[in-house]
This record gives C-alpha cells, sequence and structure tokens, in this order.
C-alpha cells in the first residue's frame, strides 16, 4: 500500500519523505487555509520535495471553472494530480481532464456507486473518506472494501486512495483490504510505529543493561 500524507506541512512532509514514508501527498482547500501559505507556493515547494503524486484541488463548482482551474493547477509540476469534488460537474471535469494525459483524484466520495462512476470517467485516484462516515456511525471501511470488489470485478485501473484517515488501525484496515493508497495525517503514520509492549519490553532491557555495567561504545 503506497502512502501519501495529507497535509500541506512542508516540515513534515520532509520528516517523513527523508524516511521513505512519502508516496505522494495530499492537500485541500482546508489543508491549505492551515498552513497560511499562497496554494501555488506551497504546492510546488511539495511537488519539488516529493516525486510522487501530489493532489491540489479545485474549487470552482461547474465543469469549465474545474477544468480552467485544473489546468492553471497542473503548471505547478509534472506531479500534480488535479482533485475535483464527486459531483457530476467534477466527473465531467475528471473526463476531460484526464483525456488531457493529467492524473485526477476525485474527493469526497461516500458510496460505491460513486467510485463506479468515477472509474467509468476515467479518474486516476478515487479518495474514500473513512472518517467522515465514522463520524454518521457508519462503517467507512465497509465502503473500501465494497470499492474495492467493484473495482476489481470490472479490471477498473482507477487507485483506491482511502482518505480521511484517523488512526493507524484505519491504516491497518486499508491494508487489509486492499486499498491502493492511504492519505493520513503526519501524526496518523507516526502512530504506527506505537506499540504498548514494545514501550515495556524496551525498559525491561534498559533496567537489565544498567544492571551489566557495561557499554557499547
Ligand atoms: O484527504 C481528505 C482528508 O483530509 C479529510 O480528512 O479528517 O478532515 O475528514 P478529515
Amino acid at each position: 500500500m503506497k502512502f501519501f500524507v495529507d497535509t500541506a506541512d512542508i516540515d513534515a512532509i520532509r520528516e517523513l519523505h527523508e524516511l521513505g514514508m512519502v508516496d505522494g501527498v495530499t492537500t485541500n482547500p482546508s489543508l491549505i487555509m492551515k498552513s497560511g501559505r499562497d496554494i501555488k507556493e506551497v504546492t510546488k515547494e511539495i511537488c519539488e520535495l516529493v516525486p510522487g503524486p501530489v493532489s491540489a484541488e479545485t474549487v470552482a463548482l461547474d465543469a469549465e471553472g474545474m477544468i480552467a482551474e485544473g489546468r492553471e493547477l497542473a503548471k505547478i509540476g509534472d506531479n500534480i494530480a488535479i482533485k475535483v469534488p464527486l459531483t457530476w460537474a467534477g466527473l465531467q471535469a475528471c473526463k476531460v481532464l484526464t483525456s488531457e494525459g493529467r492524473m485526477v483524484n476525485v474527493t469526497l466520495c461516500f458510496s460505491a456507486n460513486q467510485a463506479l462512476l468515477a472509474a467509468k470517467a476515467g479518474a486516476t485516484f478515487i479518495s474514500p473518506f473513512v472518517g467522515r462516515l465514522d463520524d454518521i456511525n457508519i462503517d467507512g471501511m465497509d465502503l473500501i472494501a465494497e470499492i474495492r470488489q467493484v473495482y476489481d470485478n470490472y479490471d477498473f485501473s482507477t487507485e483506491i486512495l482511502t482518505a480521511s484517515i484517523r488512526s493507524a488501525n484505519h491504516m491497518k484496515e486499508a491494508a487489509l483490504i486492499g486499498a491502493d493508497v492511504a492519505t493520513a495525517p503526519p501524526n496518523v503514520i507516526k502512530a504506527m510505529a506505537n506499540h504498548v509492549l514494545t514501550d515495556k519490553g524496551l525498559d525491561a532491557f534498559m533496567a537489565d543493561w544498567a544492571k551489566t555495567g557495561q557499554s557499547i561504545i
């Protein structure tokens, strides 16, 4: 499973990238707002740092506007994936932009039917939001499993980009289902390293080591 990092925080991306944990980056209008940076400026920096796909989201609500904004965002770097919402206009924009050879990430997906339409429209990535489904007491991971089955049934090449990930457990579940990509905030990727038994075991080893009176260097 590829790891995308869901942030526009350059320092956080750099830290994970140096460890080989970043296959791509996703941003959205809320994350750009949180960064306090200019969208083109910060997205360009991310594109130069990470060779993988960097999603930048359009904000127009009509297809023509999305297409124009998508073409503008694509000028930022060769690795830009244009993000459009899963509306009828978004699907129209997806079809046009992918026909031009551009990567398109169709976002705000909450049903298998929506994912099916995105694949038919040629989407490079579909972004189902698991955390926001969990928020309304619907198991978001059930949607990932449904989309996996639908895409496998018909050999669609659209990649399932599990989004709105809120916990390390979401990462594990996405990997078990066979999502192609998971995008998560930096703290969630780091939390995957944590285990209470690792901490407990390390404490015991350190205590015993101190009793030996030895040093390695
Ligand atoms: O990739 C989409 C993601 O940023 C949404 O996450 O936590 O705002 O639902 P969240």
